[in-house]
């Protein structure tokens, strides 16, 4: 039986229309593992719809190499040296190449950046991202974007002129709530906390294109090469944090496709296997699926770990926030990757590639089962937490059917029936719209993001908050 679940592709709408009418413009640049990527998308404030505009996405392995004199900060996923000017000149030289594909104009168009990044194996502590950070800001200086459209407005006299009677900023200020989740108390408990936060928000915001109300409490998880996401409770009128994600994702399927040797270059991902084939269901056994399972895991980080699954973690500052972080690891810090191509080149032998296209889809979709009942046995799961998940290695192929049909429940009630379950593509950039607007007040009180699922608009609550916080 086919569940009840939606997936979200963003819409797309030219610069144009845009200058048109109270259209906020805000670009999204990502440094991923895998992809590097610029993603500009504009919301219609009048009605809260997100749409994109235009999007580059490219290979991180491409970076530039270091050249003499600079200094490595970080490393991709594969080993790929970033310094801090690679990373600027790869990071304005997109900005650029999108800004001109859409006929863009920076200064008028562009109203705001989001920048953040993914890539975390190269780094020895949380704090270390902020490195990465500096160089993305460096990369979106230099493509033409000025500071003020980076950082949160104080007042709206700061926005462009048509945007003035879209704030909130004359009742509330930011207060680092995003659409009404606060983050931890700690904000570097984990490497990946700000992909965790913006596919929160960008999940809220694209479930505003459904008849879902994805509000507060909410289970997010974004699987790009590395998993990143969130547990929300109910808390009124801001959300805690109770959960955070981090580990392996994509890499699995990357792993199974490397050994696979479908892909004559090194490091391929499933990426590189491209669309065809995609939507195959070749039967596959429980075996196989167990099989490579069995060296995947899936857990709680306890004490004294300080990366997991490559990414960074400060175990003791997320127990003090009282926020679970649940893991996902082949071996220890992907060492038991090798194990896994071994996996992918037999079962290629065995059922060709169409077969490892649906191995992965499987193996995929067990991945959330585990992770989701991790998460319910350690009290995370609320009545009606939703689900959101984002990420190639999750949206594509048969694996949001998958989902949708497979997981369910500790009590056994498939989880779409019983739950929701939204899919969102690209849901870090949604998020990154999101964000920009939480960052400037620019909500709209009928039809809200915040909040718990079911209530009104909690700006009187959040008024009233952050009058007794004076
Ligand atoms: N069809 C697919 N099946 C499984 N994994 C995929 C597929 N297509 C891409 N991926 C994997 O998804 C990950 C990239 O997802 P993406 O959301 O772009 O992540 P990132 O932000 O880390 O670059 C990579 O590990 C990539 O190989
Ligand atoms: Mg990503």
């Amino acid at each position: 039986m086919v569940r009840r679940f939606k997936v979200v592709r963003p819409r797309s709408v030219g610069v144009t229309t845009t200058r048109m009418g109270p259209f906020f413009t805000v670009a999204s640049v990502e440094l991923g593992n895998t992809t590097t990527k610029c993603i500009i998308s504009t919301t219609n404030l009048k009605t809260a719809e997100i749409f994109q505009i235009a999007k580059e996405v490219r290979f991180t392995r491409d970076v530039r190499p270091p050249k003499a004199g600079e200094s490595v900060f970080g490393e991709t996923l594969v080993g790929i040296g970033l310094t801090r000017e690679s990373v600027k000149e790869l990071v304005s030289d997109i900005i650029r190449s999108v800004v001109t594909t859409a006929g863009m104009d920076i200064s008028l168009d562009l109203h705001f950046a989001v920048r953040s990044t993914g890539v975390t194996a190269g780094f020895s502590h949380p704090d270390d991202v902020g490195e990465m950070v500096k160089a993305l800001a460096e990369g979106c200086l230099a493509a033409g974007i000025p500071p003020r459209k980076m950082t949160a407005s104080l007042s709206p006299e700061n926005l462009p002129p048509q945007f003035q009677d879209f704030t909130w900023l004359r009742r509330v200020y930011f207060d680092g709530a995003i659409t009404s989740s606060l983050p931890p108390a700690d904000a570097n408990i984990v490497g990946n906390e700000m992909e965790g936060e913006l596919v929160t928000a960008g999940i809220k915001g694209a479930a505003k294109s459904t008849d879902i109300d994805f509000r507060n409490p909410v289970m997010t998880l974004d699987f790009g090469t590395t998993l990143a996401g969130r547990v929300t409770d109910d808390s009124f009128p801001y959300s805690r944090t109770i959960g955070s994600f981090v580990g392996l994702a994509g890499a699995i399927p990357d792993a199974l496709v490397s050994g696979s040797r479908l892909v004559p270059i090194n490091n391929a991902t499933a990426l590189d296997i491209g669309n065809k084939s995609r939507n195959l269901s070749v039967d596959i056994p429980d075996s196989v699926v167990d099989e490579v399972h069995s060296l995947i895991r899936v857990e709680v980080l306890g004490k004294g770990i300080d990366r997991y699954g490559t990414v960074p973690v400060n175990v003791s500052a997320a127990a003090e926030s009282e926020v679970t972080i649940i893991g996902v690891d082949v071996g220890r810090n992907g060492s038991d990757l090798p194990l896994l191509e071994k996996k992918g080149l037999e079962v290629t032998n065995e059922f060709g590639a169409d077969g490892l296209i649906s191995t992965i889809d499987l193996v995929q979709s067990r991945l959330v089962s585990r992770l989701v009942s991790v998460a319910e046995e350690n009290g995370l799961v609320l009545n009606d937490t939703s689900l959101g998940l984002t990420g190639r290695a999750i949206t594509t192929g048969r694996k949001p059917l998958l989902v949708a049909t497979d997981l369910s429940t500790s009590s056994g009630t498939a989880w779409a029936t019983s739950h929701q379950l939204i899919f969102v593509e690209d849901g870090l950039a949604f998020g990154a719209a999101v964000a920009a607007r939480c960052m400037n007040s620019l909500g709209t009180r009928h039809n809200p993001m915040g909040g718990r699922k079911g209530n009104k608009c909690i700006m009187g609550a959040r008024m009233k908050l952050q009058r007794l916080d004076r």
